[in-house]
């Protein structure tokens, strides 16, 4: 499998600078402890835009095997967009990832499909890899249209992008109802979509794109459940909340790869 799983922490609005800087230098330590092999997976912390610069001081300094990314990003390249954040400021701090269309920006702050694929275009554009989110809320589920409802959420965010882009993209499927509640998908939930969106993005984009893509799952995802999450053909990572906040627990699900061993 070429794929390389994607294990990554979004810390949401958590940690201060100060803060961020201990929890990245105990997870490098702990990594190492557990001798982390980088080529088995990849570990990225998805950070509060003020943790950026220490972020990436403390990771390029101590050489460190993490990457990092940012939870948003502006559609706008610059002007009178107040509180917002463009795209090439955040590659100026060497993000690779940037999460774009999470729940919490749907829901919280009105963010449409459409939005969400020019986030994840401007992303792309400016050199780095957007974390392209979707995930259906507990009233779908209920209902029984769940696959046909993400596969709509990521038919409109992929449309801007070519089948070069999609290819090097990650999507993360992240059940609205699972996030933070404890109430973890059942691996052949995980499956059932995320095969769904490979076989959206063969159908739209080609068969080596869809193979080449990395899904994630997301919601409630900790090192007790990770390893049968993983084992799902389709499950390319996981997009951790919660658990990323903790160095230890965060640790061991990068190091999914590794249980038992
Ligand atoms: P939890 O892991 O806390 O459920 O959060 C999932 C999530 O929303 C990650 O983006």
């Amino acid at each position: 499998m070429a794929r390389t799983p994607l294990m990554a922490g979004n810390w949401k609005l958590n940690l201060n600078h100060v803060e961020a800087t201990g929890l990245v230098q105990k997870l490098a330590w702990t990594l190492k402890d557990f001798r982390y092999d980088q080529t088995k997976s990849e570990a990225a912390v998805i950070v509060p835009f003020t943790d950026l610069r220490s972020v990436q001081t403390i990771i390029e300094g101590d050489k460190l095997p993490l990457f990092w990314g940012a939870q948003d990003v502006s559609v706008h390249a610059s002007g009178a967009f107040t509180g917002e954040i463009a795209a090439d400021m955040l590659a100026k701090l060497n993000c690779s990832y940037v999460v774009v269309g999470h729940s919490e920006r749907r829901e919280y702050h009105g963010e449409t499909d459409a939005l969400i694929g020019q986030k994840a275009k401007v992303v792309f554009d400016a050199g780095m890899t957007p974390i392209i989110c979707c995930g259906e809320v507990l009233e779908i589920r209920k209902a029984g249209t769940h696959v046909e409802y993400v596969l709509g959420q990521i038919k409109e965010c992929l449309a801007p992008l070519t089948a070069e882009q999609v290819a090097a993209a990650v999507i993360a499927y992240e059940p609205v109802w699972a996030i933070g509640t404890g109430e973890v998908a059942t691996p052949q939930d995980a499956q059932e979509v995320c095969g769904a969106i490979r076989g959206y993005v063969a159908e739209a984009f080609g068969e080596a794109t869809a193979e080449a893509v990395r899904i994630q799952y997301g919601g409630s995802v900790k090192a007790n459940n990770v390893v049968e999450i993983m084992g799902q053909p389709d499950v390319d990572g996981a997009l951790v909340g919660g658990a990323s906040l903790n160095a230890d627990e965060f640790a061991k699900i990068v190091m999914f790869y590794a249980a038992g061993a």
